[in-house]
């Protein structure tokens, strides 16, 4: 420390990694990323130097942020920041996931939406095991609450699609083991929600004339994403939000291409949320 200044090493320089660079306080420096790729050695992410470890560690950090969310990674990745003998502060992914901006954006539209009287239902397409659903469905108890999966994961179609314009490495059936059932346990209001489990957006047909004011769209892939745009967007009120997950990702390329295809012929400026995969929110005038 530095008249008051943790100077830090982010380990692992991937899209994780950029976020945390992003949402440094003022009170936080980053020296550099370190990676055990040596390809990346050499090179910059956002203007910061990426550096194999043991030279990262040779600038005497106070503090190493392990920039991983998976529990096996960040084992790892501390097992051989001991090894080299680094005997200092170490701060863990899921210390990364206290804070969550997404979620904090999204009750912030809710209370806005709420207050301004913002006429519509709120939705969801990609809700997996209802851990956003639930927080949806809390921030907006008195309106209906549109819910669309396959509650099977990731289809065969989709991901031919993803794969062949080289998008993601994505597979069928990734994000299964899920159901109706599980999530519908987990809504603080249950008895305002609506399924449809399912292809989108062959799934969509139901909701043809309903009015939307919050719509989170977080189905990792292209094709649904692309869908699912023009189809909760005509259909918002003004003054009503699509909050869309995985922008930025780069492990999920396909959602940020299909938002920015969308952005473009509609002429629209998304916002961006500094979370921790990269979220945008689209506000209808
Ligand atoms: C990342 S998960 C959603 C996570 C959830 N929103 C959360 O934060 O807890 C992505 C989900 O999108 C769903 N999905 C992807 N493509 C789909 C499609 N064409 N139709 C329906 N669901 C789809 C998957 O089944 C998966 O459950």
């Amino acid at each position: 420390m530095k008249n008051g200044t943790c100077f830090v090493v982010l380990f692992g320089a991937g899209q994780i990694g950029a976020m945390v660079s992003r949402l440094m306080g003022p009170g936080y420096r980053v020296l550099c990323f370190a990676d055990n790729q040596p390809a990346k050695w050499g090179t910059a992410l956002l203007g910061i130097p990426i550096l194999p470890l043991q030279e990262g560690l040779a600038l005497a950090p106070d503090c190493v942020c392990l920039c991983v969310l998976d529990e096996e990674r960040s084992s790892a990745m501390e097992g051989q920041l001991r090894s080299e003998g680094y005997a200092g502060a170490i701060l863990r992914p899921n210390d990364l996931q206290i804070f969550d901006a997404r979620a904090a954006t999204m009750r912030l539209l809710a209370e806005q939406i709420c207050e301004a009287n913002i006429p519509g239902d709120a939705a969801e397409l990609g809700v997996f095991r209802g851990g956003f659903a639930a927080l949806i469905n809390a921030a907006f108890p008195d309106r209906r609450l549109h819910l669309f999966d396959t509650f099977e994961g990731f289809s065969e179609a989709d991901v031919a699609l993803e794969r062949g314009l080289g998008f993601s490495r994505a597979k069928a059936g990734d994000f299964g083991g899920t159901s109706t059932d599980l999530v519908r346990q987990k809504l603080p209001f249950p008895g305002q929600a609506a399924f449809y489990p399912g292809h989108f957006p062959e799934t969509f047909g139901p909701c043809e004339d309903t009015v939307f004011a919050f719509v989170s769209i977080d189905a990792d892939l292209y094709a649904p994403t692309a869908a699912a745009l023009p189809l909760f967007w005509d259909r918002l009120s003004p003054g009503g939000v699509l909050l869309i997950h995985d922008v930025n990702s780069t492990q999920f390329g396909g959602a940020g291409q299909a938002v920015r295809a969308f952005c473009r012929e509609r002429r629209l400026l998304p916002m961006p949320v500094c979370d921790l995969h990269g979220s945008a929110v689209l506000r209808k005038n």
